[in-house]
């Protein structure tokens, strides 16, 4: 009986489907504020603020406490662990901030990329020692989806077998210890758009690692009912001097996941990696405009593409918090047109909306 398995039991299913269907409501998707200390201390230092713990709940707290119609086109919030234990200046937590708006709040529990000895470069992603219990406490304090991330490189030689296979794998047993514990797991695979590649070369890997992925969720019987997939935009390296249409990246990013990605999956969240806010927009409604059958809603979970006007408008003063928020809410409401294909490039103007966001390292 090599293929015997009990699926989670029908309890477990329905709150896996439950919490998953929440989060790709329709015209709704995912706020990422799950950057590490060190990659939120960048943030802040981009507008001259020191990177203190108090300076990032500052932050936070603005996020979180924008006016409660952001929750018409936000359904769920990802944390980074030192932010799910924060208050605002009335002594709220800000889980229970999120909650009372109607927002799903989520956790990052991977323990960020580390190279693969041996490697071109190439990465995996730790943190699967006492996953179950942090996923347990996690629950506890009110988040029903975690996140993990896996970044692969392509290059002459790259991405290898090898990370190829270890990255899936390691993406199976974290979605698999998610599950066991009532969170849905969003399953994080970013091909870094570094390199010199052509769109057609880009379009193949993620093909041949989304199969490979699928591959393992399904040897490692993960219930995909209950899990999200978030993936980058497929373009040409950013290297390549080619600019890609819109069209043309949404294109690519359609087939390359109806090749690949089983119907069951309800949802693909993507990632904006770099790109500016009004680009992943416009990305993002051409992506579901493509006249193309696409059995799973099509939507965001973007950070970097979310806060920059945010920051910018913000800029550590207190006079400046109203105006941000308004940023923030404006992104949301672009993105969530974007997520059910209605957006019109450019109607929504930001004060940091054309601003290229790529970061420096393969580890944020
Ligand atoms: C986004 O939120 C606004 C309220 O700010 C709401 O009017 C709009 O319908 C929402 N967008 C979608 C596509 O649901
Ligand atoms: C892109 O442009 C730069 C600067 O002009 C050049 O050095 C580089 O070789 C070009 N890359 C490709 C892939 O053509």
């Amino acid at each position: 009986m090599t293929t015997f398995f009990h699926y989670p039991n029908k309890e477990l299913q329905e709150e896996l489907i439950c919490i998953a269907r929440a989060l790709v409501t329709p015209g709704k998707g995912i706020l990422t504020v799950d950057e590490s200390t060190a990659v939120c201390g960048r943030y802040l230092q981009s507008i001259g603020l020191e990177n203190t713990e108090e300076n990032r709940r500052n932050y936070r707290q603005l996020l979180f406490t924008s006016e409660a119609k952001i929750a018409e086109n936000i359904s769920g919030v990802l944390l980074f662990h030192e932010t799910l234990y924060q208050k605002t200046d009335d002594g709220v937590p800000f889980v229970e901030v999120l909650r009372k708006k109607g927002i799903i709040p989520g956790i990052k529990v991977d323990k960020s990329c580390v190279p693969l000895f041996g490697s071109e470069d190439e990465y995996t992603t730790q943190g699967l020692d006492d996953l179950a219990t942090r996923c347990a406490q996690y629950k506890k304090e009110g988040c029903d989806f975690a996140k993990w991330r896996c970044a692969l490189r392509i290059s002459k030689n790259t991405p290898s077998h090898q990370a190829i296979i270890e990255n899936a794998n390691v993406l199976a047993r974290y979605a698999s210890i998610c599950q066991s514990q009532r969170l849905v797991p969003i399953i994080e695979v970013e091909i870094i758009p570094n390199g010199d590649h052509d769109m057609d070369r880009a379009q193949k890997v993620m093909e041949t690692v989304l199969s490979a992925l699928y591959k393992s969720l399904h040897d490692h019987h993960i219930f995909l009912e209950g899990t999200l997939l978030r993936p980058n935009m497929v373009t040409a390296g950013k290297d390549s001097n080619k600019t890609n249409i819109p069209q043309e990246i949404a294109m690519a990013t359609v087939l390359a996941i109806r090749r690949t990605v089983p119907p069951a999956v309800p949802g693909v969240m993507f990632l904006s990696g770099g790109m500016s806010e009004e680009e992943s927009s416009v990305n993002l409604h051409a992506i579901n405009n493509v006249p193309l059958c696409k059995p799973w809603a099509l939507s965001f979970a973007f950070g970097r593409s979310m806060q920059a006007s945010v920051l910018k408008c913000w800029s550590g003063r207190k006079d400046n918090v109203q105006n941000a928020q308004i940023e923030l809410i404006k992104r949301a409401k672009a993105n969530s047109l974007a997520s059910i294909g209605k957006y019109v490039a450019g109607s929504v103007e930001s004060v940091a909306a054309n601003e290229k966001l790529f970061a420096e390292s393969i580890d944020y």
